[in-house]
């Protein structure tokens, strides 16, 4: 009872008072803790950031290394989880995967399950998290492939271990470019964080009734796998593969997604925030164009994307909407890029929104907020008698 508002999808809903992410989105502002994207991308790395947005400040030199320490020493993921992987049919989707071995983790750590955490036994949940994610996602990679799982070695710093362990092999020491690491460090700072979007506001209304970090994350990896969240970069490479495959003839698809009547959608385009442009957008175009010439790859595919990109921002359709590319428009061709596959893209974003999901997982639990549970408006019948099933 009482009075409820409606607002459904959340539109001009705010759930939450938030510290980590600043973003407008009528002038294309994104700033992690108070520091622009732009510096972050250009200067920081992917573990630095974490750190920031998980604890609130940038590391010192002796911050980071300690953190980094850390995370090395937690990178196994206990043996039996090899079964889990074992059971998954080859060629399953890897985010399906991801979401339930991330879950699974709570079996295995149970320490997470301890209700009234201390501050340290809280932080050690979270480096694990970290820490054997990046583990995870190699995994369910080297499955795909169905070659041995590599072991994570603590020499290397975060993204040089997951690309050891994901492209690395068993039988030689395979040497990691640094165009490569480069290349992820961006990818993944861009990804860290994005306020309440689909997958963080799951996280954290799991998170407040009190589930454990492994089963939070895990609903958050769900609610990021559809086509309209995380699951857009897969769709976009996908899109632009099968314009390549009709001729490239960007003009007919543009009219088909503004079609009503057709239920296509022009993938990487649009966000419910940004209505002006999206600014992690405008870093990756660039990056990939870089990354392309540096490793030396002409992809057809990043014309029509450029060509699809011109083509709408002229059309009223997309003009009037404030429809501009978004995160994932050109985030694919990067991945593709550096030998990901196609299933394999949205994983990566898991990868890289996982110190977003745990900063906000951990504000939410200092900031002691209560359950979510939003309220309805009650449209069904009221009141009806009860009819005997041999009577219906
Ligand atoms: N292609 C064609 N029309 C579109 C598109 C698109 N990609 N996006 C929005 N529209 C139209 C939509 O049909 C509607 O038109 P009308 O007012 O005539 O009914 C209008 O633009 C407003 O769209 P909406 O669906 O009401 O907006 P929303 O805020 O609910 O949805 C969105 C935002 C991102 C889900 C949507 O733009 C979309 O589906 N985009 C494609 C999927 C995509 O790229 N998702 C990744 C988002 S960024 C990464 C992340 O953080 O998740």
């Amino acid at each position: 009872t009482g009075y409820v508002t409606l607002d459904i999808g959340y539109k001009n809903t705010g759930a939450t008072k938030s510290a980590i992410t600043f973003l407008d989105g009528e002038q294309g502002i994104l700033k992690y803790r108070g520091y622009s994207i732009e510096e972050l991308a250009e200067k920081s790395s992917f573990i630095e950031v974490a750190y920031l947005l998980i604890y609130g400040e940038l590391p010192t030199a002796d911050q980071l290394k300690g953190f980094q320490y850390e995370l090395s020493r937690h990178t196994l993921v206990h043996e039996d989880m090899k079964k889990i992987f074992d059971g998954f049919p080859q060629r399953s989707h890897p985010m399906g995967q991801l979401s339930s071995l991330v879950c699974a983790l709570s079996a295995f750590y149970p320490d997470s399950l301890k209700q009234n955490q201390t501050a340290e036994e809280l932080n050690l949940s979270i480096v694990k998290t970290l820490a054997k994610m990046s583990t995870v996602v190699s995994w369910i990679y080297k499955k795909s492939l169905g070659h041995p799982y590599i072991y994570p070695k603590n020499k290397y710093d975060y993204i040089s271990n997951f690309l050891h362990m994901t492209f690395g092999q068993r039988t030689e020491e395979v040497e990691i470019d640094p165009v490569i690491v480069s290349a992820m460090n961006k990818l993944l700072i861009l990804h860290a964080d994005h306020e309440q979007n689909c997958s963080t506001s799951t996280v954290r209304i799991v998170g407040s009734s009190e589930s454990n970090i492994y089963a939070s994350v895990s609903a958050g990896i769900s609610a990021l796998w559809g086509p309209l969240h995380g699951g857009a970069n897969q769709a976009v490479i996908e899109m632009l593969e099968k314009i390549q495959e009709d001729g490239g003839d960007t003009d007919k698809w543009i009219a088909k997604a503004k079609d009503k009547n057709d239920p296509f959608r022009l993938m990487g385009f649009g966000h419910r925030v940004y209505k002006n442009f999206d600014p992690r957008a405008k870093i990756i175009k660039k990056a990939c164009d870089e990354i392309l010439e540096k490793l030396g790859i002409n992809d057809e595919v990043l014309e029509i994307a450029k060509k699809l990109e011109e083509v709408a921002l002229k059309d009223p359709y997309f003009v009037e909407r404030k429809l501009y590319p978004n995160v994932d428009f050109y985030s694919g061709i990067i991945y593709r890029a550096l030998g990901f596959p196609t299933d394999m893209f949205t994983v990566l974003f898991a990868l890289g929104r996982l110190p977003g999901w745990i900063a906000q997982w951990k504000e939410m639990k200092e900031n002691k907020e209560p359950i979510g549970r939003p309220r309805q408006i009650y449209v069904g019948s009221t009141n009806r008698d009860f009819v005997e099933i041999e009577k219906r």
